[in-house]
């Protein structure tokens, strides 16, 4: 079967000196989505940026020829709700979150739904798949994490694949158009396995912004997906 697959850069491992620019650049180099990782503090040791700062940066999200680029926003906040609304508000095109992170999924789900995003559920490594048995209807993305959340740069958790493979049979067995997006420790040496298991969407932070040129790791990792 063949897939539209799409690159999405982390700006989390981007220069925060120069976020406006770090995102037209990466968008210039042929990334397909900008990838935002909110992080509080709270849910995940770590504490990223808010819905200012993706509110500054929906002018510098657009590609070279001017149409805007979707923001894929990454909640590892708890609780949810609030800072949804907010990202909604801000100019987020997708919004995930953490079912563990909200104690009503389905009324966040919703609320995101009718705040005009798209909505997608994250899960950590060692997170069941259950919830989905719930509410996958109401899904545009999954994300698995294959890290686990609040840092860059770290490895690849191997797990990941036997679970991707397993979304992916949700999602064929539901009949929807779901995005299958991976996020955590992917890089042009790993890609390949990634989709073969059945990922269509690759988030990808350290290893793009760690190297000079950007357009050269996003054309090796489209090369392996070819
Ligand atoms: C981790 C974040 C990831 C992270 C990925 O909590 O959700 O998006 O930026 O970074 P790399 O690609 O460096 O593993
Ligand atoms: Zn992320």
């Amino acid at each position: 079967m063949s897939r539209t697959y799409r690159i999405a850069p982390s700006i989390l491992s981007a220069d925060f000196a120069r976020l406006g620019d770090e995102v037209k650049n990466v968008l210039a180099a042929g990334a397909d989505w900008i990838h935002f990782d909110v992080m509080d503090n709270h849910y995940v040791p770590n504490l990223t940026f808010g819905p200012m700062v993706c509110q500054a940066l929906k002018k510098h999200a657009v590609y070279p020829d001017g149409r805007p680029a979707p923001i894929d926003v990454h909640l590892m906040v708890q609780p949810v709700d609030a800072l949804a609304a907010a990202f909604a508000q801000a100019g987020a095109d997708l919004i995930s979150f953490h079912p563990d992170a909200s104690a009503h999924v389905h009324r966040s789900i919703q609320a995101i739904k009718a705040a005009g995003c798209q909505v997608g559920l994250t899960f950590n490594p060692a997170m069941p798949l259950d919830v989905l048995d719930w509410v996958i209807d109401d899904l545009d993305l999954i994300l698995l994490m294959s890290v686990n959340p609040g840092f860059g740069g770290q490895s690849f958790i191997e797990s990941t694949l036997r679970k991707t493979e397993a979304v992916r049979r949700r999602i064929e067995a539901c009949g929807k158009d779901i995005r299958l997006e991976i996020d955590g420790g992917i890089k042009a040496d790993n890609i390949r396995r990634v989709a073969d298991a059945g990922a269509d969407t690759f988030v990808a932070g350290s290893a793009i912004f760690g190297q000079p040129d950007y357009k050269a790791v996003i054309d090796a990792m489209r090369a392996q997906l070819a």
